[in-house]
């Protein structure tokens, strides 16, 4: 039942007071744009939010590659000789993104200089007639896992996030995801690659062609031909 409070019924009470916070907000929103009197906490945020977006990608692809360069998260800290953050062009069109790095990659500290490595740069130069400079080449996973070993659930948890930033700041026309393991874990699926490649997905806005790893193109001659379709829808779309 509602009250009588000094005259005034309990819904009386309650717009009366809604009225005077929503004025004393208005006053106090006033204040802080006017920077009068008022010590705005929100303002210093705002500003920083301004200044780091002013900051070229090429700072910061750093900054985060320094904040994950001691990064303990998953047991492949331990055994890793070096984090493989990404090589190339911060501000590609293209952003191809593997697996995890092989042997040659974890003693080199750059992402594909093996021979899946060598595989890509001729898709990436004969192919596509671009330099590996022109395009920015990542993993899932910054750490090798020992042998080879596919990476685990866990690991791909903990380092995704460095992935999701990294491509939030190139924030690249068109992602390639270099088989079933990047496919499946930016689309969120278990379809497999067989299906998923072929036509265009989506990853946060931005448009994503699965195509079969070249590990297993190396392996596999069939594989050419249907990568190669992959790879010219992708020129297509990225030609101006
Ligand atoms: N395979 C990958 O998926 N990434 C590399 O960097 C090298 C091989």
């Amino acid at each position: 039942m509602d009250k009588i409070i000094s005259g005034r019924s309990g819904n009386e009470l309650q717009a009366e007071l809604l009225k005077s916070v929503k004025a004393l907000k208005g006053y106090v929103l006033n204040q802080g744009s006017l920077s009068v009197g008022i010590e705005w906490k929100k303002k210093p945020q705002a500003i920083k939010k301004s200044k780091d977006s002013l900051k070229n990608k090429e700072e910061q692809l750093k900054i985060t590659c320094q904040e994950m360069a001691n990064c303990q998260l998953c047991p492949l800290g331990k055994t890793r000789h070096n984090l493989v953050f990404g090589d190339g062009n911060p501000h590609a069109q293209i952003v191809f993104v593997g697996e995890a790095p092989g042997a040659d990659e974890d003693e080199q500290g750059l992402p594909f200089v093996g021979r899946a490595g060598q595989l890509l740069t001729d898709i990436i130069v004969k192919g596509m007639k671009l330099e590996r400079k022109d395009v920015y080449i990542c993993n899932i996973l910054k750490c090798r896992p020992p042998g080879n070993r596919n990476p685990l659930p866990d690991e791909i948890c903990k380092c995704e996030p460095f992935l999701k930033k990294q491509l939030q700041i190139i924030s690249p026309k068109i992602i390639c995801a270099l088989g079933t393991f990047a496919a499946q874990t930016l689309l969120k699926t278990d379809i497999p690659i067989s299906a998923l490649r072929g036509r265009f997905h989506s990853y946060e806005g931005i448009k994503l062609m699965p195509t079969y790893h070249p590990a297993y193109l190396l392996r596999n001659q069939s594989a050419k031909k249907p990568v190669w379709e992959d790879v010219q829808m992708i020129m297509k779309e990225t030609q101006p």
